[in-house]
């Protein structure tokens, strides 16, 4: 890996997956709103690490500005890292159109938007990679986060699709799927701490998978086992439940 594109830029898991690229002296384009926002943590980086770092600005929601960002992409891009997310607030989504839109969109269509820019230029190439952050929260609906979810199924579903059409032609997805991390987007909840991780540890799961040639991991893994038990519980006791 020389080059890697990281989409939501500013987000903590995304700077943690830039910090341990940076390690590895791998080339970056932070891609982000207000990507300005980024200019001390693209110096300390540098200076620690001596890799090259751009700053390009990028909004998941700007659909038409899309096609005019794929374009100025370097042609040496190896790696894409679509990081961007929004959890927004259920309760606030079920009578405001606004917020419901606005989480389906930034984790749905926005991502699908950029990535289909992206895949094309590999699929071109006949290489490449595209590291998607979904969530385990699409693995089944739940009243808590269903907006949320639902577009986060999209989205796996979407990687998924992604990856079989990509096979043939030397590009790879890898599809991740968190359970609780410790970011500014979870800071307002309660979370088990056992289950919980931390953004450098989802980093560096990420590049072991990429080093592996995974398809799909959850991080922490034991998500993998409390995902399976969520989704064979039969419908007639999960509509029950206060999840
Ligand atoms: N934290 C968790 O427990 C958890 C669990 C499962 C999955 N995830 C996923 O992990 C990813 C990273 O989230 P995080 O936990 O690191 O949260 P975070 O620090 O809150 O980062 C979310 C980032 O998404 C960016 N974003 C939102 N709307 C955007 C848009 N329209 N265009 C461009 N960027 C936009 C935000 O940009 P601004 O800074 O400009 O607002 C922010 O930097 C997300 O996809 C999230 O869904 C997180």
């Amino acid at each position: 890996m020389k080059t890697a594109l990281i989409l939501g830029a500013k987000s903590d898991i995304a700077k943690a997956i830039a910090t341990e690229l940076s390690k590895q002296k791998v080339n970056l384009l932070l891609a982000a709103r207000n990507a300005n926002e980024l200019a001390n943590f693209k110096i300390d980086l540098q200076n620690k690490y001596g890799n090259t770092i751009s700053i390009i600005e990028f909004d998941a929601l700007a659909y038409a500005t899309h096609e005019n960002f794929g374009e100025q992409l370097p042609t040496n891009l190896d790696v894409a890292f679509c990081v961007f997310g929004f959890l927004g607030e259920q309760k606030n989504a079920e009578t405001n159109r606004a917020e419901m839109f606005r989480i389906v969109e930034t984790n749905y269509t926005g991502a699908i938007s950029i990535l289909e820019i992206i895949a094309r230029q590999f699929e071109k190439k006949k290489q490449g990679l595209i590291v998607g952050i979904s969530s385990v929260a699409g693995e089944r609906g739940r009243q808590s986060n269903y907006f949320y979810g639902s577009s986060k199924a999209g989205f796996t579903a979407y990687l998924s699709g992604l990856r079989n059409r990509l096979h043939k032609s030397n590009v790879h997805v890898l599809t991740v799927k968190p359970g609780y991390v410790k970011t500014a987007m979870t800071a307002h909840l309660q979370m088990p701490p056992v289950i919980s991780t931390s953004p450098d540890v989802v980093a560096k799961k990420i590049l072991n998978a990429i080093d592996a040639g995974r398809n799909e991991i959850y991080v922490p893994a034991i998500w993998r086992v409390i995902m399976r038990v969520i989704k064979d519980m039969p419908e007639f006791i999960f509509k029950r439940l206060k999840l």
